[in-house]
């Protein structure tokens, strides 16, 4: 991996996947996705914080700003000419679009994760995953790409298409240039992010969290999926869960479009990611609105995890 400074990290998007010999449609795809998050982030620091009026699938209050991140992708994306179909935490189904050229791919996306948290100015992202042909219902495992961008104090995006896990930043003219190559996650340590209400933890739970405070985790928990998971990714260790909780067994967040991508993510740079029994990236998902719990950043405290929750 080169010196930052060097060369190599004035490498730009494109280039690098092009020198990773990614699939024609798939850059083409990838940087029209880059390219949507240019609008995204002008909606952010800009846009109306009210209520759009709506609700999603999961029956939550939509934000003018998740409806509006939602219609900048999809325009995106079916501009494309290489997208068959896509879904979205803001769509109640899959939506079919015209491929001429294959290969073609589909695309589950989060337009605009921890949406709520704008208007308390912390950080917020965008996830995607993309899988090859029209079935956006396969396994995560199967996935051909994974990525997120953060939209924080920089607005970063990181990627991986199963040959390692690659950080860039944007930068003044809104560029995004490499910053980082070969990201790795560490198998122990740091810090945990416990999502959920802690009073409806399970017993498994509760003397897991007990168990890496004893081991000097520190707490460190945003609110936002995609700065979370980005801070264990970056820190090179640590452990993020959502797990399931007393009376809602499947936990809040959602296979597709945030689970699937983040779990290819983290498992591509050395880490784990478990429901709190098997991986996420082998589950099958039953439909576009699956939920599940996880257990997702260093692999021996993921297996921890899984100890805790087999035992319960
Ligand atoms: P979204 O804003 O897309 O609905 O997702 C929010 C998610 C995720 O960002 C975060 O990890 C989780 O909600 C936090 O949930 P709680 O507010 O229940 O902690
Ligand atoms: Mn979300
Ligand atoms: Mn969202």
């Amino acid at each position: 991996m080169g010196e930052p400074g060097s060369t190599k990290f004035q490498t730009d998007l494109r280039r690098h996947l092009r020198d990773s010999d990614v699939e024609r449609n798939l850059v083409m795809l990838i940087c029209e996705l880059a390219e949507a998050s240019k609008y995204i982030i002008n909606s952010i620091r800009t846009g109306d914080l009210g209520v759009a009026g709506t609700s999603n699938l999961y029956g939550e209050d939509q934000l003018a700003l998740d409806v509006l991140s939602d219609r900048i992708m999809q325009k995106r994306l079916k501009n494309s000419g290489v997208v068959a179909s896509v879904v979205s935490e803001e769509t109640d189904e899959i939506i079919c679009f015209e491929c001429e050229d294959g290969p073609c791919y589909s695309v589950a996306y989060d337009p605009l994760d921890g949406s709520s948290l704008v208007d308390v100015n912390l950080a917020v992202g965008t996830i995607i995953s993309i899988h090859r042909g029209n079935n956006l219902l396969q396994k995560g495992r199967d996935q051909v790409a994974a990525l997120y961008i953060l939209y924080g104090p920089r607005t970063t995006l990181v990627y991986s298409v199963g040959d390692g896990v690659h950080e860039f930043a944007m930068n003044h003219l809104m560029e995004y240039t490499l910053t980082r190559e070969n990201i790795t996650i560490d198998n122990s340590g740091g810090i945990y992010s416990p999502g959920g209400q802690r009073n409806l933890y399970t017993s498994g739970t509760e003397k897991y969290v007990l168990s890496l405070e004893e081991s000097g985790h520190k707490l460190r928990y945003s609110g936002g999926f995609v700065p979370d998971i980005n801070q264990l990714l970056m820190k090179g260790k640590g452990v993020f869960f959502y797990p399931h909780l007393q009376g809602r067994p499947q936990g809040k967040l959602r296979m597709l479009y945030e689970l699937n991508p983040m779990a290819f993510l983290v498992e591509h740079a050395g880490g784990a990611a478990s429901n709190g029994c098997k991986p996420i990236l082998d589950i099958e998902p039953s439909g576009i609105e699956m939920c599940s719990p996880v257990f997702i950043g260093s692999s021996k405290d993921v297996a921890a995890a899984e100890e805790f929750i087999s035992a319960e």
